[in-house]
């Protein structure tokens, strides 16, 4: 360790901490200095379990531009096909020199067993349905980016919360920095146990986005509801889908974000013209800066500042 498994117990000034660390490396990024050596002589491994675009190429470019060294080992193309368990394949892993994994793994609790099996840094880069503890740093900082704050503003999630490890990652996120959180859902689409979290829980898109800050839509996924989906997608678009019309009337001011990938025509609707900032290629622009910070903070060698993460760690 230090680990990065969870944003549960994680503190506001931990969380401002990573922050701001991004901060610095986006100025980095901006003044097109690509490349800074505080990473130099480490190798990060990406082991991705479940495809992704942008959370496993962004860890990628991060490490790079401070000067890693990284590998991508792929599953599907590696001897778990011929039966290696996932305790073999990383125990592998760091026996080849990995001095950070990140794991990105179908089952709940994926990231936290690994952490217990390896002497490495160990990042969740999505976990089942549990937690996707960087996606939701990067939705804090592009979120401060453009309202300038956290505190006290009025975040509506939308939808598939059930299947969502964006949503409980955020949700933690959130309500440490002084979020009012809203959760905006089917009753069929919410897990066991809400009344419990920090949330006020709509079913009626409208009402759920009324005056809203940040409106985030989740994507609905497809791969996780064995037995269907209940509204049907058509009526989930129909009564949940975000359109130019129900932002304007209900949420003008409001910052969208989506984590992606989008279900084009069912979370958001196909047009473009939205007169709403829509800020999601901004969320994959400032995930490089966030995972700079937390790469940094986690492999970068200093005590006092691994210990920054040190919460997020079990
Ligand atoms: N938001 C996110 O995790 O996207 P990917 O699945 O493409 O990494």
């Amino acid at each position: 360790g230090p680990h990065l498994l969870s944003l549960s117990g994680m503190t506001q000034e931990r969380i401002v901490g990573i922050l701001d660390a991004a901060e610095a490396f986006l100025d980095v990024g901006q003044q097109s200095v690509k490349k800074v050596p505080v990473l130099r002589g480490k190798t990060l491994v990406n082991l991705f379990y479940e495809s992704s675009t942008r959370t496993r190429s962004s860890f990628e470019i991060a490490a790079k531009r401070l000067s890693a060294d990284v590998i991508n080992v792929t599953p599907s193309q590696s001897s778990v096909t011929k039966g290696e368990s996932l305790s073999d394949t990383v125990k592998t892993i760091e026996a080849l020199g990995a001095d950070g994994i990140v794991i990105r793994h179908a089952s709940s609790g994926a990231a936290e067993f690994v952490a217990e099996r390896v002497e490495c840094h160990v990042v969740n880069g999505g976990d089942g349905c549990h937690e996707h503890p960087t996606q939701a740093l990067l939705d804090l900082f592009t979120i401060r980016k453009k309202k300038g704050r956290v505190a006290g503003l009025t975040v509506a999630i939308v939808g598939d919360i059930l299947h969502s490890r964006v949503a409980r990652s955020n949700i933690l996120g959130l309500s440490a920095l002084g979020a009012k959180i809203r959760l905006v859902a089917p009753p069929t689409l919410l897990p066991r146990g809400i009344d419990r979290w920090p949330v006020t829980v709509y079913d009626r898109l409208d009402r759920g986005i009324d005056g809203a800050d940040v409106v985030m839509a989740l994507r609905l996924q497809l791969e996780r509801a064995s037995g269907g989906y209940i509204p049907s997608l058509a009526e989930y678009s129909r009564l949940y889908g975000l359109s130019r019309e129900v932002l304007e009337r209900h949420a003008p001011q409001a910052v969208v974000l989506h984590p992606g990938p989008v279900n084009r025509g069912v979370e958001i609707s196909g047009e473009e013209l939205f007169c709403n900032d829509v800020a999601i290629l901004d969320q994959v622009e400032y995930g490089v800066a966030v995972r700079m910070a937390v790469l940094y903070l986690l492999m970068g060698g200093r005590g006092e500042e691994s210990s920054l993460l040190a919460a997020g760690s079990r």
